[in-house]
């Protein structure tokens, strides 16, 4: 699974790929990680909330709702385990996932200026 994930990550993010052991690392810090043929995705339950790490679906399969149905599936699960509320970040600049967020339900509370390579973050928030 952890190398179908550097393969799935690569093909998402192609210039900040992630390799095996990073996810390795995140699984031990107590992050989940969901993944299926075409898509994947990391979060973490920490008391009442709830933070989608990253989301990625390849290229080939994309507008197919594949992301919008693993944030269903991250919401029932933070749900079930008492988060209240789940929040991301996401870059500026990244329109086809700030519509995916949206589309989802997701609402701006914030910006952190600067913080990717120059780039702002939004912050989004979306409560259960
Ligand atoms: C963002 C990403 C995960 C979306 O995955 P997806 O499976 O294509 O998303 P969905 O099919 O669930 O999209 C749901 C809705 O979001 C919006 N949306 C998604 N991609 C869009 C795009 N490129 N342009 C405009 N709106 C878009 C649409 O409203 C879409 O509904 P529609 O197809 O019925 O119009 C995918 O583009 C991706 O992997 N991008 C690279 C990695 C990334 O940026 N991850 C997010 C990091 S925070």
């Amino acid at each position: 699974m952890l190398n179908e994930l550097e393969r799935l990550h690569a093909a998402c993010f192609p210039n900040k790929p992630w390799s095996a052991n990073d996810f390795a690392d995140l699984k031990k810090s107590g992050c989940d990680i969901m993944a299926s043929q075409n898509g994947f995705a990391v979060w973490r339950v920490v008391a009442d909330e709830s933070e989608i790490i990253t989301i990625g679906v390849h290229p080939n399969a994309r507008r197919a709702g594949i992301a919008s149905a693993m944030l269903t599936l991250i919401e029932n699960d933070a749900k079930q385990r008492g988060a209240q509320k789940i929040f991301l970040e996401v870059a500026e600049n990244n329109h086809p996932a700030r519509a995916m967020y949206e589309r989802n339900g997701f609402v701006q509370i914030g910006v952190r200026p600067k913080y990717y390579d120059g780039i702002d973050a939004i912050l989004m928030e979306k409560k259960l």
